[in-house]
């Protein structure tokens, strides 16, 4: 099922909303997701980062739409969204299998298409939130243009392909100088290193979604390590 088109008037859900750690599944044991996505979610956590890679845009190969309906409705039901971070070549060809899936967010990579415009207005369509990334080698005005058609923006804090990598302390100065080209009525994500020592600062410079897999389910209780990185952003912003 998919859900009815938005447009940049539309709400947008109140899992976005506020200060949110997106804890990335990259990271979580997936002999048992279920029970690594009910302890963070029972921790508070609402906004779920599904990473999806495809051997060509970044080496990995991950997950993709079979492992989202699996585990959509559990997200659903318990009052969270599933972001969805697209890094792959010829992303609008995926689109569909992923809202059918059950995405709430469909983020593409600006690297990874000529037609960013048309993205963000095919996955509005579908009743996603339409969001774009950039790598960190991206200048923060490729996505001028796109002001009014997007409805999130992703900052990557690494470069894309796997978890664990440390974070580019470069990172805060961008998302600020992204805050200011925006404004406030856009979602900024950050993703990539962030943990207690970054979440703080990141909150500061203007994120508001910061994802984070490494920090979590490398943890031995992800759900202390979520309150804690929490916490931190609460702290900074
Ligand atoms: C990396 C992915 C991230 C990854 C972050 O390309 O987009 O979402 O899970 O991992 P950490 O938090 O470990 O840096
Ligand atoms: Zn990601």
């Amino acid at each position: 099922m998919t859900n009815q088109p938005r447009n940049s008037e539309t709400p947008v859900p109140e899992a976005f909303q506020g200060i949110r750690i997106a804890p990335s599944i990259l990271s979580a044991d997936f002999g048992r997701l279920g029970s690594q996505i009910a302890e963070i979610m029972d921790a508070g956590a609402r906004v779920i980062h599904f990473d999806v890679m495809d051997g060509q845009f970044v080496p990995p190969i991950t997950i993709g739409p079979l492992v989202l309906s699996g585990i959509a409705d559990q997200v659903h039901d318990a009052g969270g969204v599933v972001d969805v971070h697209l890094m792959i070549e010829d992303p609008d060809r995926q689109f569909e299998d992923f809202a059918r899936a059950g995405a709430d967010s469909i983020i593409f990579h600006e690297e990874a298409t000529p037609h960013a415009h048309r993205c963000c207005h095919a996955i509005r369509e579908l009743g996603c939130l339409a969001g774009v990334a950039i790598n960190p080698g991206t200048p923060v005005e490729t996505v001028s243009e796109l002001k009014g058609m997007v409805d999130e923006i992703l900052v990557m804090t690494v470069n894309p392909g796997w978890g664990g990598q440390p974070f580019i302390e470069t990172s805060p100065d961008k998302v600020r100088r992204m805050r200011s080209l925006v404004g406030d009525d856009v979602l900024i994500e950050v993703d990539g290193g962030i943990g207690t020592g970054t979440a703080g600062t990141m909150a500061a410079a203007g994120a508001t979604l910061m994802v984070a897999g490494s920090a979590i389910f490398g943890s031995d209780d992800p759900a202390q390590a979520y309150r804690d990185i929490h916490a931190a952003a609460e702290s900074g912003a």
